[in-house]
């Protein structure tokens, strides 16, 4: 049995990652997160009196709390999801993404690697290859290109996992996903945010055309996927995760309307980001031919399952959008 340190993980990704291990069993889970206004507990109350699991409050960016979190509970798998996540936020301030993803990352591999951690896991994003013209897809050898604040500081986190690698030979692997969708995310983000949206009646601001494409993928099968790097990908590898998906923001929007039952008068094209990229395709080759990983969900029914799941979880929607979310809604909407 391994115990396996995951960070972030009262956060979107990591608490569906933390209920996969659970169910799959055979591992103890420390989830080390610092409880952000992305941090929520609530995503994780159907496991937190399960025996295998245990949780710490504590900021990756502050060593003594890291180093107080490998001496008590010693894990040997580090998979590290903890992250300032939203482009947005990192457009208005991004100052916490330097902190959280480049600082808070090495802080992370300096403690792991001191305490003998035989494999550290990291979590990062298609977003470090840049944005795509009308062709093509990112492969693991597409040069790193960010173009956000937050990916900026994504491809940071990478290269010094890299570097950790290359210099001390610490056993790293580096996994790069498009974007998710499914229970527990956060309303900031696309889709939960046009789903409540909509549901409350309100407009639904689409940036620019609305004709940018992202490649989307359902949350369990991105964690299925970053299980399958930390049992049997190879030490100093990077793998794709994608889930074959490309729509643009504009049909996704539809879609959802369709779904709701919602007219597209709610729609509003607002300001459009700045140094919004264009497209993201991710080619997933790599792992699924060395892995023997594929994506169990289609896009059109793990929609719908989204949807019903936010209808369903009106008190978890109500909490996350606090007066905390409302400030931040403000400040991103109302100028637009
Ligand atoms: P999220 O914003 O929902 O969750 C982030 C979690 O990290 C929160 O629980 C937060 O409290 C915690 N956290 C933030 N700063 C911390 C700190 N200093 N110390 C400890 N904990 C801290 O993010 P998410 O969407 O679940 O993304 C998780 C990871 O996956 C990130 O690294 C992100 O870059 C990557 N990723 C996300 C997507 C996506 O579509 N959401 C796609 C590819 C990769
Ligand atoms: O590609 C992986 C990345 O996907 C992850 O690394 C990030 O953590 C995650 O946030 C996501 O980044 P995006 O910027 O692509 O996701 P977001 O949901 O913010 O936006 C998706 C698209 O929708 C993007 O083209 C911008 C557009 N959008 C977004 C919002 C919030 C709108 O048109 N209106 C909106 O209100």
């Amino acid at each position: 049995m391994s115990k396996i340190l995951v960070t972030g993980g009262a956060g979107f990704i990591g608490s569906n990652f933390i209920r996969l291990l659970l169910q799959r069993g055979g591992h103890q889970v420390v989830n080390l997160d610092a409880l952000t206004y992305a941090g929520n507990l609530e995503s994780l109350a159907d496991v937190a009196n399960e025996p295998g699991y245990a949780f710490v409050k504590g900021d990756i960016a502050e060593r003594d709390q890291v180093e107080a979190v490998f001496a008590a509970h010693r894990p040997s798998v580090v998979v590290h999801f903890a992250a300032e996540s939203h482009v947005d936020r990192s457009v208005l301030d991004a100052s916490a993404f330097v902190r959280t993803n480049v600082m808070g990352t090495q802080v992370l591999l300096d403690v792991a690697r001191a305490n003998g951690v035989e494999r550290f896991v990291h979590v990062s994003t298609d977003e470090v290859y840049g944005s795509l013209g009308a062709t093509g897809k990112f492969t693991e050898s597409t040069p790193l290109a960010p173009n956000s604040p937050y990916s900026a500081s994504k491809t940071g986190s990478d290269l010094l996992v890299r570097a950790a690698f290359h210099t001390h030979g610490f056993p790293c692997l580096t996994t790069r996903c498009s974007n998710n969708y499914g229970p527990f995310q956060f309303p900031e983000k696309l889709i939960p945010l046009m789903i409540l949206n909509a549901l409350d009646g309100k407009s639904l601001p689409v940036y620019g055309d609305g004709k940018n494409v992202r490649d989307w993928i359902y949350v369990t099968d991105h964690c299925s996927g970053i299980l399958a790097v930390m049992e049997r990908g190879r030490d100093g590898e990077v793998y794709n995760i994608g889930g074959n998906a490309e729509k643009q923001n504009i049909e996704v929007v539809k879609t959802l309307l369709g779904l709701l039952g919602k007219g597209e008068e709610l729609i509003t094209f607002v300001k459009d980001r700045p140094g919004h990229d264009l497209r993201y395709a991710i080619d997933n080759t790599k792992i699924r031919s060395e892995l023997g990983w594929e994506p169990a969900h289609s896009f059109d029914t793990a929609l719908r399952e989204t949807v019903d799941w936010y209808r369903s979880n009106a008190a978890w929607c109500g909490s996350v959008r606090s007066g905390a979310y409302r400030d931040y809604y403000a400040r991103q909407y109302d100028a637009r």
